[in-house]
Parts: C-alpha cells; sequence; structure tokens
C-alpha cells in the first residue's frame, strides 16, 4: 500500500521548493518561480542534449569565449536559453554565465532580488562523443536591487542562498540545496516534471575514489604530487584508491557525493589559479558537497570562505569525503 501512496504522490521538484518557502515565509515564492524558470531551462538543454547527434548541433560554433574556448553550438544556444528564461523570470538583477565576458544587468523593469551565476554547459569538449556534461549555478540574493553593482556578485560563496546542478546523462538529474540538505530530483519526460529520487543525500565520510587529470601531473606542486601518491601507493597498508575521471565536472562531482572519495582540480605550474572557475563551478559544487557533509578546500581555505574579484576568476579545488579532504588540509597545511 506504501508503494501504491507514493506513487500519487508526487513530490516534484516545484511542490519539494515550496514547503521549503514556508522555511522562509518572507521570500512570498519568489525563489519558487525563479527555480522554475531555472527548471525550465534545464529541460529545454535536456531536450536539446538527447537530440544533438540529430538535430546538428553537434560541433563548433565558430566563437572563442572570455575564456580563450571554442564555443561549441550546444554552449551558444543553452547560454541564450538560461539567460532569456533568467531574465523573464522577473526576479533576478545580475546574471553571471561562463559563455559572457561582462555581467548582464537586467532592466529595472524586470529586476528581482536575486543574482544567478552558471555554468550553462559544463563538460563541452564531451558533447560530441555523448558522454555526460550538465548546468551549474548559484543563486545569490542582492541587498538593494535598485542599487546594484558588481560587488552584489563578488560575495564569498557561503553566502549564497542555493546551488545546484543538472547532469544530462542517462538520465536527467537535478541535484539542488537551498541551505538544509541536497536533494536529487530525476526528470520523468512522460511528465515533463523532476520527482524527488534522492532525498537528503548525504556524501561517505570517506571514498576509494579519487578522480583527478593525471596528464598535468608534471606540472603539479610538491603537496598536490604527495597526495597523489598517497592514493596510489598507500604508506599505512591501506587498498590503493581507484581513478574515476570523466573530465565533465558536473559528472565527477555526482559520482563523489554519492559513492564518496575525492575530486581534485589543483593548481599546477600552467595555470597557477587551477582551471575551473569560482562563482558558476567551484562555489555551487563546495555548497553542496558541505550540505551533504563533505568539505571543498581551494589548497589554502575552505572553498566557500573566497572572496572573488573577478568574475570569471579561477582557483585550484579539492572536494569530497570530510575525511579524504582533512588529509589534504594536514599535507598542504604542513607545506604553508
Ligand atoms: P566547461 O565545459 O564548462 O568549460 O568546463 C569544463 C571543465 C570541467 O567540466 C571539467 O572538470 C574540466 O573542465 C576538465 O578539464 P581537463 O580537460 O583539463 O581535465
Ligand atoms: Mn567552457
Ligand atoms: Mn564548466
Ligand atoms: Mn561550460
Amino acid at each position: 500500500h506504501e508503494a501504491e501512496a507514493h506513487r500519487t504522490d508526487l513530490m516534484t521538484i516545484t511542490r519539494y521548493v515550496l514547503n521549503e518557502q514556508s522555511r522562509h515565509p518572507e521570500s512570498r515564492g519568489d525563489f519558487s518561480i525563479l527555480l522554475s524558470h531555472i527548471v525550465l531551462g534545464c529541460k529545454f538543454v535536456c531536450s536539446s542534449v538527447n537530440k544533438a547527434g540529430l538535430a546538428k548541433l553537434i560541433g563548433l560554433a565558430g566563437e572563442t569565449n572570455v575564456q580563450g574556448e571554442e564555443q561549441k553550438k550546444l554552449d551558444v544556444l543553452s547560454n541564450e536559453v538560461f539567460v532569456k528564461a533568467l531574465i523573464s523570470s522577473g526576479r533576478t538583477c545580475i546574471l553571471v554565465s561562463e559563455e559572457d565576458e561582462e555581467a548582464t544587468f537586467v532592466d529595472p523593469p524586470l529586476r528581482g532580488r536575486y543574482c544567478v551565476v552558471f555554468d550553462p554547459l559544463d563538460g563541452s569538449s564531451n558533447i560530441d562523443c555523448g558522454v555526460s556534461i550538465g548546468t551549474i549555478f548559484g543563486v545569490y540574493m542582492v541587498k538593494d536591487k535598485d542599487d546594484v553593482t558588481l560587488d552584489e556578485v563578488l560575495q564569498p560563496g557561503k553566502n549564497m542562498l542555493a546551488a545546484g546542478y543538472c547532469m544530462y546523462g542517462s538520465s536527467c538529474t537535478l541535484v539542488l540545496s537551498t541551505g538544509s540538505g541536497v536533494n536529487g530530483f530525476t526528470l520523468d519526460p512522460s511528465l515533463g516534471e523532476f520527482i524527488l529520487t534522492h532525498p537528503d543525500i548525504k556524501i561517505p565520510k570517506k571514498g576509494k575514489i579519487y578522480s583527478v587529470n593525471e596528464g598535468n601531473a608534471k606540472n603539479w606542486d610538491g603537496p598536490t604530487t604527495k597526495y597523489v601518491e598517497k592514493c596510489k601507493f598507500p604508506n599505512d597498508g591501506a587498498s590503493p584508491k581507484s581513478l574515476r575521471y570523466i573530465g565533465s565536472m558536473v559528472a565527477d562531482v555526482h559520482r563523489t557525493l554519492l559513492y564518496g572519495g575525492i575530486f581534485l582540480y589543483p593548481a599546477d605550474k600552467k595555470s597557477p589559479n587551477g582551471k575551473l572557475r569560482v562563482l558558476y563551478e567551484v562555489f555551487p559544487m563546495s555548497f553542496l558537497m558541505e550540505q551533504a557533509g563533505g568539505q571543498a578546500f581551494t589548497g589554502k581555505q575552505r572553498a566557500l570562505d573566497l572572496v572573488p574579484t573577478k568574475i570569471h576568476q579561477r582557483s585550484p579545488i579539492f572536494l569530497g569525503s570530510y575525511d579524504e579532504v582533512e588529509e589534504i588540509k594536514a599535507l598542504m597545511e604542513q607545506n604553508l
């Protein structure tokens, strides 16, 4: 009977967030409206990704972005969809996207109280070969929506109200935190609704997987080299960790969140700040990791304490199971 009841008592993401809103009465449903527009963007990208091969969406858009990367058609398309959906929600005032050099300031009549930072399509290099990709987003509340400057969005990650990602893989899974735990929702294409499938996700305290691009090993600094060495040749009799690296942050982080382990994109001689962008990759994933009982560390400090000065600033990141990050912190502090 329980299963029966469950099947008809659909916990959609919309209903879930409305329940959450009852804990923030001051929001008057604004966040729910914002989220419904983020969800719309995710559904659009999910359907575009699924038919990319057929709809000639594979391949390059012939432009390069501020990151110096060749934009894929899906990078550009998904960016446009998210920007338009977020502006039309009437709940945003600043948008920062990986694909736009400058922040977007919403026209006053359509302004709301939220800043959204997002990576519209994460893992672009994996599009053409069909490996999972995703969208990453974070939400800040502005102090005064009528006097909006870039400072409103250069806040430490700990000030985020919400963060999440959507992974376009064998199924379309949206993982979200609004500051009281992490929940996973899976798109039911027959309903067009995200249904709660992973309630209250907690990352295992330890993990047997490490996730890093070993191809950069030549350029790593001492502590990183030492840590990865320890994963492969443990000196305490433990068994070596397995290496799993997909090359899409969303997919590598999703596996780390569910199975445990450590994900790292360290600094190296070529990129002293690592590769991943603080506002729309490092902060949202660090927020989720802490909400799920894990940790996120830049090599020098707690990732969420970092105060960004530029919207596309990068930072090294070590995130995952609580105990695994403790080990890295101990190693790094010895060398500071
Ligand atoms: P994006 O596709 O949004 O530019 O992000 C790609 C990032 C991230 O998804 C992944 O973890 C990392 O690039 C992989 O970088 P390497 O190929 O250098 O390992
Ligand atoms: Mn990119
Ligand atoms: Mn990315
Ligand atoms: Mn991207």
